[in-house]
């Protein structure tokens, strides 16, 4: 029976082996591989691995293991990663590659053994790799060409041997086999002489591609003969002699060598020649080559007499970092069609020993701090086409008829990066130019005078940043093929835009950014319907104006970004021409509101056409501010129709209510009081014997015929009469029911023309019938005066006239009938009336 202890001892054991297998999981999880692209590319440098690590999948096809711990690499080592296509091992501390450790790469292009200090390479070490283009044995400590095993490398490209102890350049008959060989660097060896048939692998073969360089050795010695016969694409030769006496004499060892570019001289950091001396390169007039480089070489004080003498028929010239001052001899009848100075010490532009370079085609002097001057002219080069003076401090004014002087063939000349150069209008020798490029200078005259008038082919002219202001309208005139117009970084008057374009139909190029314009004219770019390209961004300017832009019908690109733009308008946006693929309006002060909903809704739309999306921000309303312009919330605007259908009902109603209201008015406020009336007329006695309603006009009659006789004779009638017995404050229309119908027995309508014409006393009137017609009550007394349109009064009276309770008198100014009048007046006002005891009294 086992013992029941809490712990037995195998169980310590297992736990201490899990805590272990738990760290070492730990650690691997703690420095895994990187994986800079999925499944395709990763990295381990630096992690010290010991192998191909487990977690690199098998559809690896960069991997970088450098800086690991390999040691040694054996057979099939990378099996694990088959599809492997570039394989970086560098500082792997390798000491040994045996046979066939490569064996399955064979998409390999690329291998990196830079820094291994390699002891052992197995006659087989590369089998395999039967795609590698790339081999990079830079600091392996190889000793021998003889001891490399890549002689079955037939795709082999490039081949770096740089940093190695290499002190033969006797190249092994394998060489012949490197057929594809592009780049051959033997960079930083120890090769100390070139002798006879140490090349002659290269001889067999067209090498017109090859580079071959040969830099940062010890040459003591080239044997003349060493290159004759071979062809090179390229041959370097920088710090790779340790004095003058040497250089020249082991130049002279590359006669019969044809180069296409030989590139001399020495490194800036690694200056082993001090000085330039006369005949140095005398050695290069046996060697045929297309271009010469010069490169890094100080003091040239004096004895450049001889510089060109042997590279006077070299096609192309390229002089760089030299701390040339002048140019003192030019060899005649120089075949010379390409020179470049860059970075030289100039300080004149040497016009007059460069004119002797009769077939010269390109010039550059380019990057040179110390050339400010200007003076000298370049005279009959009548193949001169590009002027690069680029990147100087020039500094000159009368720009650009004198300083080129029979010059006819001139078309690109390129004066940017300068000081100041003022330019007088004057291209008289050099009309013919298509490129002039000012960008970064400096410029008197342009935008004060039409300074371009005479430059009719020009067909790209660059005034960027030149601090150009605009003020002639005519400042492009003359420009008439002018297509790519820069300008950016200028300004205009007022900060306008106006019509300064007038005549440049074939612009298909046009840069106006950073211009601080706040406003474009109408019809400034109506000439151009050609355009292509137009960037007006960095500006400040508020709208989109369809008129000014809508003759752009051409556009393809359109940059509106970083000006102060608010929204595209409906208008704007139907202008925008089909062909346009490209448009950039991020960085305006866009609102987000549902009232451009249009707008935000296009933006969603357009997605494509749109260029820094991520830059197109929300400026207000402020709690949008910072929000995506393609992330605002459409569906925050959309109302639902069942609601707007039932607001655009109620709303219609309330109108239609109010209409109602404003037309019969009286007509329910009587409803109203009628109503209430009702109720109260029963209790109410009547205090009047009757309302007179009348017009104003008769308001003499009406007291002197009416009111007199009744209320001053026997029996006294009392009568209503708005003008004397209204409340004052009381609304009319309450007066008129309240005081006048309701308080009296009888309505007496004093009906003239006055009456029939005035819309209170037919009011009034119809009340008093429709009031009769509901109660039953008042009698309605009709006196008709005399002078009145019978028509109009039938029709008005109507039916009242003949309802029994109702009496129709007519007042004639006459004493008979005057005498009938009162008679029937009064017997009908007595009809009902009830006597108070004063009133019987009197009588
Ligand atoms: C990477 O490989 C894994 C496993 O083979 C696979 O599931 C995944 O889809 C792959 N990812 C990519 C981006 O190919
Ligand atoms: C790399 O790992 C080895 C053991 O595999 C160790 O001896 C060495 O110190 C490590 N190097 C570094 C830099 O960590
Ligand atoms: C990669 O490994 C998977 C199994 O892990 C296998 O199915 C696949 O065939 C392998 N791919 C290659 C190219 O070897
Ligand atoms: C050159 O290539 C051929 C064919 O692959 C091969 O047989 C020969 O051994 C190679 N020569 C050398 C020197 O490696
Ligand atoms: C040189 O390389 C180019 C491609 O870079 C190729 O088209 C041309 O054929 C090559 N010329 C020779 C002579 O190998
Ligand atoms: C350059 O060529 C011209 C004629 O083409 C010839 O007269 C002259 O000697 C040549 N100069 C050099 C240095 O080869
Ligand atoms: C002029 O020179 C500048 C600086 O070297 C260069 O960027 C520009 O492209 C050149 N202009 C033209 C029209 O070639
Ligand atoms: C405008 O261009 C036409 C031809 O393109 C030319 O005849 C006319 O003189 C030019 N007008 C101005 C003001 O430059
Ligand atoms: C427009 O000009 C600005 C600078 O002024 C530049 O950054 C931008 O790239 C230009 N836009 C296009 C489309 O070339």
């Amino acid at each position: 029976m086992p013992r029941r202890g809490p712990f037995p001892p195998w169980t310590l054991v297992l736990l201490l082996q899990l805590v272990l297998v738990a760290s070492q999981l730990a650690g691997c999880l703690l420095s895994p591989c990187l994986e800079v692209t999925p499944n395709k590319t990763f990295s381990c440098t630096g992690l010290n691995v010991s192998g191909v690590p487990a977690e690199v999948p098998n559809t690896t096809q960069n991997l970088d293991l450098s800086f690991s711990n390999l040691k040694s690499l054996g057979q099939n080592y990378f099996s694990s990663v088959p599809e492997l296509q570039l394989l970086d091992l560098t500082r792997c501390q390798l000491h040994t590659i045996e046979d066939n450790s490569f064996e399955d790469l064979h998409k390999l292009t690329t291998l990196v053994l830079t820094a291994n200090s390699l002891q052992y390479l197995g006659a087989a070490a590369f089998y395999g790799l039967t795609s590698l283009k790339k081999l990079v044995l830079v600091e392996t400590s190889i000793a021998y060409l003889s001891d490399l095993p890549i002689g079955h490398l037939h795709t082999l490209q490039e081949l770096n041997l740089g940093h190695n102890s290499i002190a033969s350049l006797k190249l092994p008959k394998y060489f012949a086999n490197l057929t594809s060989l592009r780049h051959l660097s033997f960079h930083s060896n120890k090769i100390t002489c070139i002798s006879k048939g140490d090349l002659d692998p290269l001889r067999e073969v067209n090498r017109l591609n090859l580079t071959l360089v040969l830099s940062l050795n010890d040459i003591k010695y080239i044997e003349p003969g060493s290159f004759a016969g071979i062809r090179l694409g390229e041959l370097v030769l920088r710090s790779s002699f340790e004095n003058f006496i040497v250089m020249q004499a082991s130049l002279q060892g590359l006669t019969g060598l044809q180069v296409n570019r030989l590139i001399v001289g020495e490194f800036s950091n690694n200056q082993r020649l001090e000085d330039f001396q006369s005949g140095l390169l005398s050695g290069l007039c046996q060697v045929q080559m297309q271009e010469f480089v010069l490169i890094c070489f100080r003091d040239f004080e004096r004895d450049t007499d001889t510089l060109f003498n042997c590279i006077g028929n070299v096609s192309s010239i390229r002089l760089v970092n030299l701390e040339l001052e002048e140019v003192s001899e030019v060899p005649m009848f120089s075949q010379v069609k390409q020179l470049e100075c860059k970075t030289c010490k100039f300080k004149e532009v040497p016009a007059i020993k460069l004119s002797l370079f009769k077939e010269l085609r390109v010039l550059r002097i380019t990057k040179s701090k110390h050339l400010n001057s200007f003076r000298q002219k370049f005279e009959s080069l009548s193949n001169l086409e590009v002027v690069d003076l680029s990147g100087n401090r020039l500094s000159f004014s009368g720009c650009c008829s004198p300083q080129f002087h029979k010059c006819p063939n001139l078309k690109h000349l390129n004066l940017s990066f300068n000081a100041d150069i003022s330019v007088s209008g004057d291209f008289a020798n050099v009309k013919n130019l298509l490129y002039l490029d000012f960008q970064h200078t400096k410029l008197h005259g342009p935008g004060s005078y039409p300074v371009f008038l005479s430059l009719q082919k020009l067909i790209y002219l660059d005034i960027s940043y030149t601090r150009t202001h605009v003020k002639s309208q005519c400042t492009f005139c003359g420009l008439n093929s002018l297509k790519v117009l820069k300008m950016a970084g200028n300004s205009f008057e007022n900060n306008i835009l106006a019509n300064s374009f007038k005549n440049l139909s074939n612009l298909h190029t046009l840069d106006i950014s950073g211009c601080k314009l706040v406003q474009v004219d109408q019809s400034t770019f109506d000439a151009l319907s050609g355009l292509k390209e137009l960037n007006i961004s960095n500006n400040k300017l508020l709208s989109f104006d369809p008129v000014v832009y809508k003759p752009l019908q051409a556009l393809t690109a359109l940059d509106f970004s970083n000006n102060q733009l608010s929204v595209l308008l409906d208008s704007a946006l139907e202008i925008l021409p089909e062909s346009l693929v490209l448009l950039d309006i991020s960085q305006n002060l866009f609102e987000c509101s549902c009232t451009y909903l249009n707008f935000l809704k296009w933006i969603k739309e357009k997605q494509e056409l749109l260029q820094n999306k991520e830059l197109m921000i929300c400026h207000t309303p402020a709690y949008m501010k910072k929000v995506s312009l393609s992330s605002f919330d459409l569906s925050s605007c959309q109302v639902n129709p069942s609601t707007v259908s039932s607001s655009v009902i109620m709303l219609l109603a309330v109108v239609v209510f109010l209409f109602l209201i404003y037309k019969y008015y009286f007509q329910l406020y009587y409803s109203l009081v009628l109503l209430s009336g009702c109720k109260h007329s029963a209790e109410r006695g009547s205090t009047y014997d009757a309302f007179v309603i009348h017009s104003s006009k008769d308001h003499e009659w009406v007291m002197k015929e009416l009111v007199e006789p009744l209320e001053g004779g026997t029996p006294p009638f009392q009568l209503c009469l708005y003008s004397r017995d209204f409340l004052p404050g009381v609304p009319i229309v309450t007066n008129i029911i309240q005081e006048g119908f309701l308080s009296s027995r009888n309505v007496i309508a004093v009906i003239s023309s006055d009456f029939l014409e005035s819309k209170w006393c037919s009011f009034e009137f119809d009340i008093a019938q429709s009031w009769q017609l509901v109660e039953g009550k008042a009698g309605i007394i009709m006196i008709v005066l005399e002078e009145v349109n019978k028509a109009l009064l039938r029709q008005r009276l109507g039916l009242s006239r003949y309802l029994r309770r109702n009496t129709y008198l007519e007042w004639k100014n006459k004493e008979i009938s005057k005498h009938i009048f009162w008679r029937q007046l009064t017997g009908v006002l007595l009809e009902g009336k009830k006597w108070n005891h004063e009133e019987v009294k009197l009588m």
